[in-house]
């Protein structure tokens, strides 16, 4: 790192303890502005986060928090025992001359404002989110992509491909309704490339600028995005050990256009939505006029014999828009979710998928419908669930070892548990540790927006190989220890 860039950090922060923004987002923008504005230069070190926070006569809390969100942006990296550093900017993050700033339209400067993590792009073990890739159906799969190729005709390569399309909304259709307890026809379903896309689609459909958008917090960034990116206010309502607090969101959020809600694994804490708080939060959407949308990710892991069914399936007002992905049944890269409209909105979201590009490629909608009408997509779920208790139960043993950890939540469901630290530890600084060892864990609060979480790591076991899960605990355990 040249000399010139190790300024010392500057102390000049202001706060507002009156203003509704909470400090660790006013902490987070102020370094962030100074990053993207220059002041910060790469290679400026940053206090320790206690250091920071007794100078500015905070506590520590909205410092973690707020560096939290620094390290996700990749602004920062945060070394232990190093301390945290500012990283070199990315060539489309740098500073802006003045007269193309002029030019920049207001809905740019809004999406450049968002908070959204940037992958490290590494696959360590215990990243969260990554199914079994290891055991990706690779020979069917080839068998079905191949087969269809040799089929095709000239006239399946062109544009009027809505036959195809309706096949597949078909196939998942009946899909849903075995697995989920879903009833729709197929019409409600489109098929777009991945959640986050049909996220985005319903805050296009749902959503206009200065709307209130209630989310759960900690919560999916990903949604967070797609309805700031809309215009939206977006409003954090707390989770608790039922899941969404309906209550305190309803308090914060009067009259919200939209709600996004995680009921079979809320993303992050792993909770599983109690069948009080589904009821709660279905009537506050009927009360308030509201849309809700339920985000599946992952729905079909369920681990719990008496699992509540979806809120799509009980609701009586038509007002759940229903979100799946097969990132979590098959393979994220495959780029394949789909959303399930209320009857009053098909017209609407067949237009925006319209819009949006037609949804996901022919030739890969006709492999999806082979691969689920053959039921090869049954047999595949079946045993990606015993591979992930498995997995689950390998990863609880080897986390019951290590001293630092006191207590494991989120078992019900997915792919992910949550590992709560003692109070006093520094998961943003362990998180560091581990992945300098090859181990890539998330935090609880990466993923909290206006709260503040309990230290805590969220580690995924869905991709790692039952027998290296002892080896990478112990990694852990040793970035812990450190
Ligand atoms: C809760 C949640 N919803 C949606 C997504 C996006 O999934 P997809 O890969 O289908 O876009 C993610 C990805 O991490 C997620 O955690």
């Amino acid at each position: 790192v040249p000399k010139r860039a190790t300024a010392p950090f500057p102390t000049t922060l202001a706060f507002d303890r009156k203003s509704a923004t909470p400090l660790q987002r006013q902490i987070f923008e102020q370094i962030r502005s100074a990053i993207l504005g220059g002041t910060l230069r790469a290679g400026t070190r940053l206090p320790s986060t206690r250091d920071l926070a007794r100078e500015i006569g905070v506590s520590r809390k909205p410092v973690v928090a707020a560096f939290g969100y620094l390290a996700a942006q990749g602004l920062i990296e945060c070394r232990p025992g190093a301390g945290s550093r500012v990283r070199p900017l990315a060539l489309t993050r740098q500073r802006v001359p003045a007269s193309t700033r002029a030019r920049r339209p207001k809905r740019a400067a809004r999406l450049q404002r968002i908070v959204v993590h940037i992958s490290s792009g590494r696959v360590g073990a215990f990243k969260p989110g990554v199914p079994a890739v290891d055991l990706f159906p690779t020979r069917v799969w080839r068998t079905l992509v191949a087969r269809r190729w040799s089929a095709a005709q000239p006239a399946d390569l062109a544009y009027d491909d809505s036959r195809i399309r309706a096949a597949l909304s078909s196939a998942i259709a009946a899909h849903l309704g075995a697995t989920r307890g879903i009833r729709c026809d197929p019409a409600q379903v489109f098929v777009v490339s991945g959640a986050q896309q049909a996220i985005d689609l319903a805050a296009r459909v749902l959503v206009e600028p200065d709307d209130r958008v209630c989310v759960e917090d900690p919560g999916y960034a990903g949604a967070r995005a797609a309805f700031a990116s809309a215009g939206a206010e977006v409003v954090g309502g707390g989770v608790d050990a039922e899941g969404f607090d309906v209550n305190a969101a309803a308090s914060r959020c009067p009259r919200p256009r939209l709600i996004y809600a995680t009921p079979a694994h809320q993303y992050p804490t792993g909770i599983v939505m109690s069948v009080a708080r589904r009821n709660e939060l279905l009537s506050w959407t009927a009360a308030s006029g509201a849309w809700l949308i339920e985000d599946d990710y992952g729905g079909e892991f369920q681990y719990r014999a008496n699992a509540p069914p979806p809120l799509f399936a009980t609701d009586r007002n038509e007002s759940v828009i229903y979100i799946g992905t097969f990132s979590q049944s098959l393979a994220p890269a495959l780029r394949v979710g789909f959303l399930v409209a209320p009857a009053d909105l098909i017209e609407a979201f067949r237009v925006a998928v319209y819009v949006c590009g037609h949804g996901i490629s022919a030739i890969d909608a006709q492999v999806l419908t082979d691969f689920i009408d053959g039921s090869h997509l049954a047999k595949h779920i079946r045993l990606l669930r015993s591979a992930y208790r498995e997995r689950q139960r390998e990863l609880v043993a080897a986390l019951a070892r290590i001293p630092g950890i006191v207590r494991i939540d989120g078992l019900d469901a997915g792919t992910h548990i949550v590992a709560y630290l003692r109070a006093d530890a520094d998961e943003f600084a362990i998180a560091a540790a581990a992945a300098r060892h090859g181990v890539e864990v998330s935090t609880l609060n990466a993923h909290a927006f206006e709260t503040s979480c309990p230290p805590a790591l969220v580690l995924g076991y869905g991709s790692v190989p039952p027998e290296s899960i002892r080896s990478s605990a112990a990694l852990l355990a040793r970035a812990i220890s450190e």
